[in-house]
């Protein structure tokens, strides 16, 4: 079974082929991504609307370039799977509307798949895919939770941020840095060079005994301590920048340790952009060594949004009988779906 995969959620316009025997773990044939970074840039952010038409503009020849790439032909197609939500609602309704005609034209079956389901499924297209059950860190630009995760379709939710997700507090802090947009990356570049310790900075929620976060604080904190080196903020740039991403981690390693304590659990799988991070991989391995846990990651690539999370899950969702293929073209998007909803 050949299931084509459409994310359209945000920046990013990702396509991908996935091939699927019976409930082996499906195997991506191809894929091809078109970030929209460059355009926002000059903005500071996303633009929703200019986002939704770059989606359009890209979609249908990054198709033409996975099937190129796969040698297979759009007829071949078994599936086609899209995005549903949450995310932008105009940004959404060009992958849900190209899905379903692509479905309609080729007389395929459709299906509408949760964009944090793609991202807690994406580390079974990697070298080392993990088993059930596992607890997962999903952090990505807009979430950040944790789950108990025990098969597909069986999320069971145990803590999740009160405010910003740890992918906000990244952008947040860097933007009021000057590094730009997206926040994340460029100040973990950032990092490298400077002194986790120089600053002390705010681990919100550490000891609360609970699972949730918060990071709204320690943007206000980072900005605090910003303004006032004033002048002196240049300098040490890659000193605020590795001390708040040391406090971002800190939180994240902690919280996901005690989730696999309280659950009995030894596995993670993290997923979601923030997993790029090399820092947050370093931390979880040294505790994974100590406490004999096995940390997944997706594939570096696969980390931040791709087509490819999207057609394996729904390949992962229809080999488990938790989803009927369905030949309904009619399509609604759900910029707002927490994936507790889901069945
Ligand atoms: O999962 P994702 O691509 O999009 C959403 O679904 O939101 O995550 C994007 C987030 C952004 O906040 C971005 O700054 C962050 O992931 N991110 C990183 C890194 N790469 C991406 N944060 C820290 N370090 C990175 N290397
Ligand atoms: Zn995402």
């Amino acid at each position: 079974m050949l299931v084509l995969g459409i994310e359209s959620s945000c920046d990013e316009t990702g396509v991908a082929l996935v091939e699927a025997h019976g409930t082996a773990v499906p195997v991506l044939r191809a894929d091809a991504l078109h970030s929209q970074i460059e355009m926002h840039q000059a903005y500071g952010g996303v633009v929703p609307e200019l986002a939704s038409r770059d989606h359009i503009r890209r979609v249908l020849p990054l198709t033409e370039t996975v099937l190129a790439r796969s040698g297979a032909a759009l007829r071949d197609v078994d599936v086609v799977a899209y995005t549903r939500g949450p995310g932008l609602a105009g940004a959404l309704l060009v992958g849900a509307g190209i899905a379903c005609a692509l479905g309609a034209a080729l007389d395929r079956p459709v299906l509408g798949v949760h964009h944090l389901e793609g991202h807690l499924l994406s580390p079974f297209l990697s070298s080392d895919p993990p088993e059930f059950p596992f607890i997962a860190l999903l952090v990505s630009g807009g979430h950040t939770q944790l789950m108990r995760v025990d098969g597909v379709g069986h999320y069971v939710l145990l803590g999740e941020t009160i405010d910003d997700a740890a992918g906000e507090a990244f952008d947040k802090s860097a933007k009021l840095m000057g590094l730009g947009y997206p926040g994340g990356p460029a100040l973990a570049r950032l990092a490298v060079d400077g002194n986790p310790e120089a600053f002390k900075l705010p681990r919100p929620l550490l000891h609360s005994g609970d699972l949730d976060f918060s990071f709204a604080g320690l943007k206000t904190a980072v900005l605090t301590q910003a303004k006032k080196l004033g002048a002196e903020l240049e300098p040490r740039k890659a000193d605020l920048a590795a001390s708040t991403q040391a406090a971002i981690v800190d939180v994240l390693v902690r919280k996901s340790v005690t989730a696999l304590e309280q659950s009995g659990l030894k596995r993670l799988v993290v997923a979601g952009g923030v997993g790029a991070n090399q820092s947050l991989r370093a931390a979880l391995g040294t505790v994974a060594a100590k406490r004999r846990l096995r940390v997944h990651y997706p594939e570096l690539q696969l980390c931040t949004d791709n087509g490819a999370m999207i057609a394996m899950a729904a390949a992962m969702r229809l080999a488990s009988g938790v989803e009927a293929p369905t030949r309904s073209y009619s399509f609604d998007v759900k910029p707002r779906w927490p994936l507790s909803q889901l069945r």
